[in-house]
């Protein structure tokens, strides 16, 4: 589907321009090893041994795309086009997220993190991956509901997909997508489309104004973004082994204010590793 409407159009970007089925191409083990070693060394996703068939169904249609007859081929590609590089990683990466999702996060914050925050200074908070930016506008909600014009505050997201960041700086959802956000906020933070917007829900201007979005690989040394209250490291350390994991979280760390918060994932953890981090509750942690 095409949209003259960008925002639309940032909804609904396919990533790939196939029409009709592809002819599903079958991935040695070989060009298995190789895009596994490709997904590791660009993003720090560890696949492992048994995603033969997550990656076939995912990059099967850049096959189908350039009319390349195996993987090999696809793989000779990737490795001559920056643009074939991002769009391979796009697809490898999982991008599932929703409004308040793990709310205790937000409850959290709310109750325990944003009331000892000076009033005399802007309040920073990162969602690192933030994929589409569910997660930073729910945060969005929960700040401006506390804060009100009391606390001058500041959301920036970024994740590793260019497609889904051009998604986040929309702020265009679909309307089913919405369940969780709170009856109170959808009325006062959300704007439901009519006409060609039928059926999504527009994040309200003032929070998207305040919420930046950037693409970021957080494996890489990271670009000068300032220091932050808070980050929101959710659902994305699942991906890497424990090197990466630990070398990407002190990083983060050191762009936290001492007595600054980090959460993570619910089935994420970060045992064994040498950080200067209390946890204070149950995927919560204080920097020192
Ligand atoms: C499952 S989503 C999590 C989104 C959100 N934080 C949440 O909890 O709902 C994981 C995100 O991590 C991003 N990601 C994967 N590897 C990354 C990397 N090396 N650097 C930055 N983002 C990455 C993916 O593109 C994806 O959008």
């Amino acid at each position: 589907m095409t949209h003259a409407n960008p925002l639309l159009a940032a909804i609904n970007m396919e990533v790939s321009p196939t029409t009709g089925p592809a002819n599903t191409q079958s991935l040695s083990s070989n060009a298995y090893q190789s895009i596994r070693q490709f997904i590791y060394q660009e993003a720090g996703i560890d696949l492992g041994d048994s995603k033969q068939m997550l990656v076939t169904s995912r990059l099967n249609k850049r096959l189908k795309h350039y009319q390349l007859e195996d993987f090999e081929q696809y793989f000779k590609l990737l490795s001559q086009s920056d643009a074939e590089r991002q769009m391979a990683i796009d697809l490898l990466s999982t991008n599932e997220t929703y409004f308040f999702r793990e709310p205790g996060h937000f409850e959290h914050l709310r109750t325990e993190v944003l009331k000892s925050h000076p009033k005399d200074r802007v309040f920073r908070l990162w969602s690192a991956a933030s994929s589409s930016g569910e997660e930073a506008y729910s945060i969005a909600m929960v700040l401006d509901d506390f804060f009100g014009r009391r606390v001058n505050w500041e959301i920036f997201g970024s994740d590793i997909s260019s497609r889904i960041i051009a998604k986040a700086k929309a702020g265009l959802y679909q309307a089913h997508r919405i369940d969780a956000i709170p009856k109170d906020y959808l009325s006062r933070y959300c704007r439901k489309g009519t006409g060609q917007y039928q059926g999504f829900l527009l994040v309200d201007k003032m929070l998207r104004e305040k919420s930046r979005f950037s693409e970021i690989n957080l494996t890489r040394a990271l670009p000068d973004v300032g220091m932050f209250e808070v980050i929101f490291l959710r659902n994305v350390l699942i991906y890497f082994d424990h090197s990466t994991k630990e070398k990407l979280v002190r990083n983060l760390v050191s762009k936290l204010r001492p007595g600054g918060i980090l959460y993570i994932g619910h089935s994420e953890s970060l045992k064994n590793m040498d950080l200067s981090l209390d946890l204070i509750a149950p995927t919560t942690y204080r920097k020192i």
